[in-house]
């Protein structure tokens, strides 16, 4: 239904309808269907696979992952089954997954990407691509996701390659600016782009001197980030991705379905959740029961309606501005 009482929190990204805007992350729900197990994926918007690479990998050794403060630590090193495996056994039983399954690619060189992406998009079953970039290029050492000379460099490659799926480009928040890797990831062909990928961080073992982590630096993610991830949706929104018309999926610290409305005034058109899985699997379902209850609060008919609505204070230079052309009409 479709009124003020009973509102719609279906929305669509990039052309793929989804029943509401909760997507579970990559990496916090297995491949396709574990999850399912504790969780009504019908009543879900989409989920995102672990990121697969073209080899199978065991990822790092223990320790690899931790609590934190207001979130955890995590290294696992993208341990995965491989592009094989993963289309011979986990892709089919995409099939019975009753929500959209959004299939999440990682590589550490531009080829690996394309190899990837391209078996993905040969798939019916899945309808979007999301390239984690937060990967080593090991030709020059730099992360893909961290310089956008290296993100215009593998979407060069990487876009012509799918053209049936949507293509979603997931950006990290290690970048010196996440608004200019935006800007190269939507030059570069990107559909939609996630925001954000994990905080590098470091946790010590005071005892013994040694990193908590075995791999020595780790991902922060978790409520801790929740602030941080927000404003830098909204700085995307603002400076790139409203006038481009690319969405945005939200993603970090999501707990509550409040968490999830900031993003959406923020200007997300979807919500990842990611640590919440770790603390109670159920909390998807609490989050779109939530906004469903704050839409109508807010007499919309529909979620889309909220989308980018925050009410920001004016800057001294909007005022300026603004008593300027009052001022002097004939100037502006
Ligand atoms: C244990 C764990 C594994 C993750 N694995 C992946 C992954 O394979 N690919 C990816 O793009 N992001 C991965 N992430 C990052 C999450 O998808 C998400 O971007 C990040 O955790 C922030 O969201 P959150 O605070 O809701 O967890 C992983 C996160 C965690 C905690």
């Amino acid at each position: 239904m479709d009124d003020a009482t009973h509102p719609s929190l279906a929305t669509n990204l990039c052309g793929i309808p989804l029943r509401n805007p909760v997507i579970l992350a990559a990496g916090a729900c297995g491949y396709v269907d574990e999850i399912g197990d504790v969780l009504d994926l019908s009543r879900l918007g989409a989920v995102v696979t672990k990121s697969i690479t073209l080899e199978p990998r065991e990822g790092n050794r223990p320790w690899r992952i931790l609590d934190a403060p207001a979130g955890m630590l995590n290294a696992i090193g993208l341990a995965n089954m491989g592009l094989d495996a993963f289309l011979r056994e986990a892709l089919p039983r995409a099939a019975a997954c009753p929500t959209v399954v959004i299939g999440s690619v990682a590589g550490n060189s531009i080829a690996d990407y394309v190899k990837i992406a391209s078996a993905f998009d040969a798939s019916p079953r899945l309808p979007a691509i999301e390239l984690n970039v937060s990967c080593p290029n090991t030709a020059d050492g730099l992360i893909f996701g961290d310089d956008p000379v290296s993100l215009r460099a593998l979407l060069a490659e990487v876009r012509p390659a799918v053209t049936r799926s949507k293509l979603i480009v997931k950006l990290s928040p290690n970048a010196s600016s996440i608004v200019k890797l935006a800007a190269a990831a939507v030059e570069g062909g990107a559909d939609a782009l996630t925001l954000i990928n994990t905080f590098t961080a470091l946790a010590i073992d005071v005892h013994t001197r040694r990193p908590r982590i075995a791999n020595g630096t780790a991902g922060y993610s978790g409520p801790g980030i929740h602030p941080i991830a927000v404003r830098m949706v909204h700085d995307v929104y603002r400076s790139v991705a409203c006038d481009a018309g690319v969405p945005i999926i939200g993603l970090g610290g999501v707990m509550r379905w409040e968490d999830a409305a900031e993003f959406l005034l923020a200007g997300a058109t979807a919500v990842g959740m990611g640590t919440a899985l770790f603390v109670d699997p159920r909390l998807p379902l609490k989050v779109v029961r939530g906004l469903e209850r704050w839409v109508a609060a807010q007499r919309c008919r529909n979620i889309g309606e909220l989308i980018g609505r925050v009410e920001m204070p004016r800057t001294a230079a909007m005022v300026r501005r603004e008593s300027s052309a009052l001022n002097h009409p004939e100037k502006t």
